[in-house]
């Protein structure tokens, strides 16, 4: 699990020992010892962070350094209070008692010195069992690549007869993916994983791709950088007319892989589907290939983050995904929880409890199918279903069966820069449903410290930006707006929120006791 709490007050250290410096006096040179060691602390840190799967002794060291940071912060605390307070406390009055009491102050002082020396060999002691448990298997780790590092995205494909409620937008693309528009144009759908953007565009991919001269779909968050993506493309152009595919395809570099593929696609109508894509150079890096033959080609992408749709450009248009409305909701939960029963429908005694489960869904039809099997598999009677509706957070966590529902929320968690985290966990200490003011939320930002200082801007509107990355990645979602479209109330997706409390639990950054059930 990423540590952004460890980051995070590496990172709040940091701006301490550089603001207060005049402050440190004495203790600089201590101080600056440990800013190194936590330096190179974070840096290891980054690396665990960008894999997934860390082991035992690595998640051992990273709790040892949380603990270490919080003593550091603490101790780094107490020394600027107590200095503060010598020197500017009430004027002349704190001054003339800073002297007055100088045996007392002197008393502080050594305190302070000595709990900094222990700290410092305690820091020295954790950054070097880093070198002797981790570096060797966390770079391992990476070279076996980012393609690994998504797998919970892996499509799944429904049967035709199991979706629900996706007639309005199957209609939509048909409609502007046969329009006569001779551009190649391109259509992003926008929506926070599990939300269906992938099963939607298999099914109109796979009715229309056979009008079309070539096509291609490409799993983006499956491949690994540009080149290899380029490569897929060709072997997916080629096999589908089953023409064989260049020997040397693999030593082909960039500009070898981009002449090819422009030069296919330039006499043909093409469509390609770039499913999943998480990040804005990659489409950069990719677009010259396609080219605006006027031969009317589309282009269909899917991301989680409104800003890789955004940055598509001219000829694009952008649809949001909306969860599932409450009848398709209900439907598709009886689907799988009555599975094996006649008629797929919910017995009168378990109605009440059945919808109470699939609210918790929020019309996310990942949820849905998964909370939807799980219930499958439970006996039919109100006490059972009675047990896994109040322990459906815990359920969350821990259950196997809905550990890909965990997974794939967790990697647009996982996915964010540290600063963004404590932002969105911060979100989360709010009551499950509680629409949460904008302004508020960013005076609580300010106030916490999770806004870092930029040139120009106020920590306001940098707060304000934070916010809008949060919205953008489909973490946060706008409950209200005012008559200008800005944000007023927003909240965070009910079980995303139980899976960052759960995380942010483990990594002691906050718990909430808003009443619910504590697992
Ligand atoms: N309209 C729908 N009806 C039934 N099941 C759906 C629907 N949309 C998505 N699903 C199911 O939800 C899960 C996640 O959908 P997916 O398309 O992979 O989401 P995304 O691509 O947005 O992350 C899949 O198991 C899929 O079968
Ligand atoms: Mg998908």
């Amino acid at each position: 699990m990423a540590d952004g709490a460890v980051n995070f007050l590496l990172e709040k250290l940091t701006t301490i020992l550089v603001q207060k410096a005049s402050l440190l006096g004495e203790a600089q040179g201590e101080i600056d010892e440990i800013k190194l060691e936590l330096e190179s602390m974070r840096s290891f840190l980054r690396d665990a962070e960008r894999r997934k799967e860390r082991s035992e002794s690595v998640e051992t060291w990273v709790r040892q350094v949380r603990e270490v940071a919080y003593e550091i912060e603490d101790i780094v605390d107490e020394f600027l209070h107590h200095k503060e307070r010598c020197w500017h406390g009430d004027g002349l009055k704190g001054f003339v008692q800073g002297v007055v009491n100088l045996p007392k102050d002197m008393t502080a002082r050594h305190q302070i010195s000595s709990k900094l020396q222990k700290l410092k060999a305690k820091v020295h002691e954790v950054s070097e069992r880093s070198k002797r448990y981790g570096f060797d298997e966390i770079n391992e780790g990476r070279r076996l690549g980012a393609a690994c590092d998504r797998w919970g995205e892996l499509p799944i494909f429904a049967d035709e007869d199991e979706l629900v409620g996706m007639e309005e937008n199957t209609q939509k693309m048909l409609e502007w993916l046969e329009e006569d528009e001779p551009h190649r144009t391109i259509f992003s759908i926008v929506g926070m994983g599990g939300l269906g953007k992938t099963t939607l565009v298999t099914k109109v991919y796979e009715k229309v791709k056979r009008d079309f001269d070539c096509w291609a779909w490409i799993s983006v968050s499956q491949t690994d950088g540009s080149g290899e993506l380029l490569r897929s493309m060709i072997k997916e152009f080629l096999e589908i007319k089953q023409v064989m595919v260049p020997s040397n395809l693999g030593s082909m570099n960039y500009m070898q892989l981009v002449r090819m593929l422009i030069d296919y696609l330039h006499p043909k109508r093409y469509v390609v589907v770039l499913d999943d894509v998480w990040s804005i150079d990659l489409w950069s890096q990719i677009r010259g290939v396609f080219p605006n033959n006027r031969n009317g080609s589309r282009i269909i992408l899917t991301t989680r983050n409104e800003n890789v749709a955004a940055s598509v450009g001219i000829g694009n248009q952008i649809h949001r995904l909306q969860p599932l409305q409450d009848t398709d909701a209900w439907a598709l939960f009886c689907k799988k929880a009555f599975w094996n029963d006649l008629g797929r429908s919910c017995p009168k005694e378990l109605e009440p409890l059945a919808r109470a489960i699939m609210k918790k869904c929020e019309g996310l039809p990942l949820a849905i199918v998964a909370v939807g099997g799980l219930m499958c598999s439970r006996n039919k009677t109100v006490a059972e279903w009675k047990k896994v509706y109040e322990s459906i957070n815990w359920q969350l966590s821990h259950n196997p069966m809905l550990e890909q529902v965990k997974s794939i929320l967790l990697l647009s968690f996982n996915d964010l820069p540290f600063y963004l985290k404590h932002c969105f966990l911060y979100c989360c200490i709010f009551p499950d449903g509680y629409p949460i003011k904008r302004k508020k939320l960013i005076r609580l930002w300010v106030a916490e410290g999770f806004i870092t200082e930029r040139k120009g801007m106020t920590m306001e509107e940098i707060a304000e930006e934070y916010l809008t990355e949060l919205i953008f990645r489909s973490m946060v979602q706008v409950t209200e707006t005012n008559d200008e479209g800005r944000v007023k109330t927003c909240r965070v997706h009910d079980l995303m929120r139980e899976l960052a409390m759960t995380t942010s639990e483990k990594e002691d950054f906050c718990t909430a006791s808003d009443g619910r059930e504590q697992d």
